[in-house]
Parts: C-alpha cells; sequence; structure tokens
C-alpha cells in the first residue's frame, strides 16, 4: 500500500509539488511504462478535485491511442489534430480549455465532461504521450494546474516506455 501525504486545501504550487514528489517515488526506478501511467492516472485521479476522467493517451504514429486511466470507458483513437487532445499532440502544446463545447472538433466521450486539460509528454522533441484531465466543472482549470501537470508529465517523459 503507498499513503502520500499530499493535502489538497494547500496552495496549488505546494499542492503540485507534493504530487509530483509522489509521483517521482511512485515511478523511480520501474521501466514499465504501462505501469508508471497507471500509477499517475490513480494517483491525479485521487489527489485532484472535480475530475470525471484523468489518463493518458500514447502516440503511435500520427494517431493517439486510449492509455491507462480512470473514468467512464473514452474513445480508443484519435488523429493528431482531432479533438483537444490531438490539438495537444500536433501543436507539442498544453489546452487549456474552460468551455469544451465551444472549442471546434471536441470529441465527447463523456457528455459530463465541460472543461479539459491536456499536456503533452514529450522526449526528445517528440510528443510520445498527452496527459489528459476531464471536469463536469467550467473552467475547472487554470495555467496553475497546467504548470503543476507539465511537470508530472516532464517526471514521467523518461518513464513511460
Ligand atoms: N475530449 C477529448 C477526447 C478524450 S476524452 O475526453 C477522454 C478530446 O477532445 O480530445
Amino acid at each position: 500500500m503507498y499513503q502520500f501525504a499530499i493535502a489538497e486545501n494547500q496552495d496549488k504550487p505546494a499542492f503540485y509539488r507534493a504530487l509530483a514528489e509522489a509521483l517521482d517515488a511512485l515511478t523511480a526506478g520501474e521501466p514499465d511504462g504501462i505501469a508508471n501511467m497507471a500509477n499517475a492516472a490513480a494517483l491525479m485521479w485521487e489527489y485532484l478535485p472535480d475530475l470525471n476522467w484523468a489518463g493518458f493517451y500514447r502516440a503511435q504514429g500520427e494517431v493517439l491511442v486510449l492509455g491507462p486511466f480512470q473514468g467512464k470507458a473514452a474513445c480508443i483513437r484519435i488523429p493528431f489534430g482531432k479533438g483537444v487532445c490531438g490539438a495537444a499532440a500536433a501543436s507539442a502544446t498544453a489546452q487549456l480549455v474552460a468551455d469544451v463545447h465551444a472549442f471546434p472538433g471536441h470529441i465527447a466521450c463523456d457528455a459530463a465532461s465541460a472543461s479539459e486539460l491536456v499536456v503533452p509528454v514529450i522526449r526528445d522533441g517528440r510528443v510520445i504521450a498527452v496527459i489528459d484531465l476531464d471536469s463536469p466543472t467550467p473552467g475547472r482549470f487554470d495555467a496553475e494546474d497546467e504548470a503543476g501537470i507539465t511537470r508530472l508529465a516532464g517526471i514521467l517523459a523518461d518513464r513511460i516506455g
């Protein structure tokens, strides 16, 4: 059993520092990328409030393929450039979407989703995966969430195979 002292009532930068330390401890020295993505999804799901989906899509050529996640069953294949995840993968930049219904081409995997944050995982200048977070609350994510999840993506870049 793993137990982490991650208080949810601290300010966001401190919260994300604690989350990053937990992820680093969980994944350090483990070569299996699927195991590391699965634990990262579980960690985000447990500690980030107000989510209805948290997980990974892995880049296979120019297509994103569903990876480990928590939440409802989701679309399996997303071409680069399609939807919020595809935009993050194609541009190699995070997508912070306050209202998914206003995002052209948004792919509704769960009708409850109202806002979304997608952060690319980049290794050697190449997008190897994206971290996708969905929330039922409009405007749930801000720049501090983006910075915090980007930190997690940095830890995972050479640990998700
Ligand atoms: N909404 C995403 C698709 C993935 S699901 O939210 C899990 C998108 O538009 O890329």
